[in-house]
């Protein structure tokens, strides 16, 4: 049955990684490149699920098996899937490869099983009676405990009274705060929803210590990380018009780096040494300068507030050489340039009025590079056909 595909973009974060992880503000843009995700029931008899064809490995791919726990059941009778991943954001590279992949695969499992809400046609929203939302008690999403969850539950007035199915049931917000969930359960309990956030919703996505009232809020998100209680309010905010045409030019180093390796990094630096905090408040401070700018459309200061952020990134150590060298290759073409995402290899962002003389120093440099404009759309449902993938006696009786 099936197939239904969904796909969401990479992101780029243009100020604040890591910091953000402390409560620090920080600002993230959707980037042009994106992951597929579509999924199709295999043929009864089949013992296992199928990612690109080869048979599924939790330990490989630890976001789909938290997402299956939470979304797609084996006891609850949910059939085994096939999955397929395509798209053009590398792996393990800090453009969100992960987040992107949460948050399209958590829309198309939802898609494909639909959802019991509680009340009429018309008054859907926050009458749901199954799902993950910021308006409800968001505890058992978050946790690690190996259980296989049960996300059924009563609203105000009682009783699930209609099953639907198919896109319309997709809700921007479950899947933003299933993906922050997955990645934090993959980053040992440290994870900003930062990535899920902006794969999720596109556009640009700040996130604050506190509610910005000029800005287009979105939801809080609160999690217990293994250094305490983070509270994060995320926003989406529109760029005033600009006749001058600013470029992302992402620059891989083709260096492998896992992102949980290194905010545990950062995380090991801070507990021995917990003065260093300091350079994580001066993050923030940066931070908010370059969010400023940006909001100004004052790119030559938001491109001097992302050399600065970089510098900062660089005394913590999650810098490295082939980064530094490719972001000294795009210096002269570029309004500014920094690591972008986890750092210790992965990619570097130059902002540039001059993109393909940009993307040429970083090529000849040695790097990889991909173009792209700001604030790309987010989550999007590309196909759903014979639905539903997976639905019991009760729900089909409900339609
Ligand atoms: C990774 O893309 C960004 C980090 O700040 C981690 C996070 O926000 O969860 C390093």
């Amino acid at each position: 049955m099936g197939p239904v595909t969904a796909s969401a973009p990479g992101k780029c974060i243009l100020f604040g990684e890591h910091a953000v992880v402390y409560g620090q503000p920080a600002v993230a843009v959707a980037i042009e490149q994106r992951i597929s995700v579509k999924i199709e029931t295999l043929a009864s008899g089949s013992e296992t699920w199928k990612i690109d064809g080869m048979e599924f490995d939790p330990m490989r791919h630890p976001h789909v098996q938290a997402l299956r726990n939470r979304l797609w059941q084996p006891s609850q009778g949910a059939p085994n899937l096939s999955i397929q991943i395509t798209g053009d954001i590398p792996p393990a590279s800090g453009l969100g490869s992960s987040a992107a992949l949460s948050v399209a695969a958590s829309a198309a499992l939802r898609t494909a099983r639909g959802r019991w809400f509680n009340q009429k046609e018309g008054q859907q929203t926050n009458h749901w009676s199954e799902g993950y939302s910021s308006y409800f008690d968001t505890d058992e999403v978050y946790s690690t405990i190996e259980k296989e969850f049960d996300s059924f539950r009563k609203g105000d007035d009682g009783n699930a009274v209609r099953y639907a199915i198919g896109e319309n049931t997709v809700d921007v917000d479950e899947c933003a705060l299933l993906g922050h969930a997955v990645e934090a359960a993959a980053q040992g309990g440290r994870a900003s929803p930062m990535d899920a956030s902006t794969c999720a919703h596109g556009g640009i996505i700040l996130l604050s210590d506190q509610v910005e009232t000029d800005e287009q809020f979105l939801y809080s998100r609160r999690l217990t990380t293994p250094e305490g209680e983070r509270l994060w309010h995320l926003h989406s905010i529109e760029l005033p018009p600009t006749t001058e045409q600013v470029f992302l030019v992402i620059g891989n180093t083709g260096v492998y780096a896992p992102t949980a390796q290194q905010v545990a990094k950062v995380a090991a630096i801070l507990h021995a040494n917990p003065a260093r905090k300091k350079e994580i408040e001066t993050i923030g401070v940066i931070a908010r300068r370059g969010i400023q700018s940006l909001k100004d459309g004052d790119y030559p200061a938001v491109g001097r507030a992302m050399t600065e952020n970089q510098i900062m990134l660089q005394g913590l150590g999650v810098s490295c050489p082939e980064l530094e060298n490719l972001i000294r290759a795009a210096a002269p073409t570029s309004l500014g340039a920094k690591l972008t995402g986890a750092g210790g290899g992965g990619c570097m962002v130059a902002l540039t009025t001059n993109p393909k003389a940009t993307s040429e120093a970083i090529e000849l440099a040695g790097g990889r590079t991909l173009i792209s404009t700001f604030g790309n759309g987010g989550l999007t449902i590309e196909e759903a056909e014979n639905l539903p993938l997976w639905a019991t006696e009760r729900d089909v009786g409900a339609q």
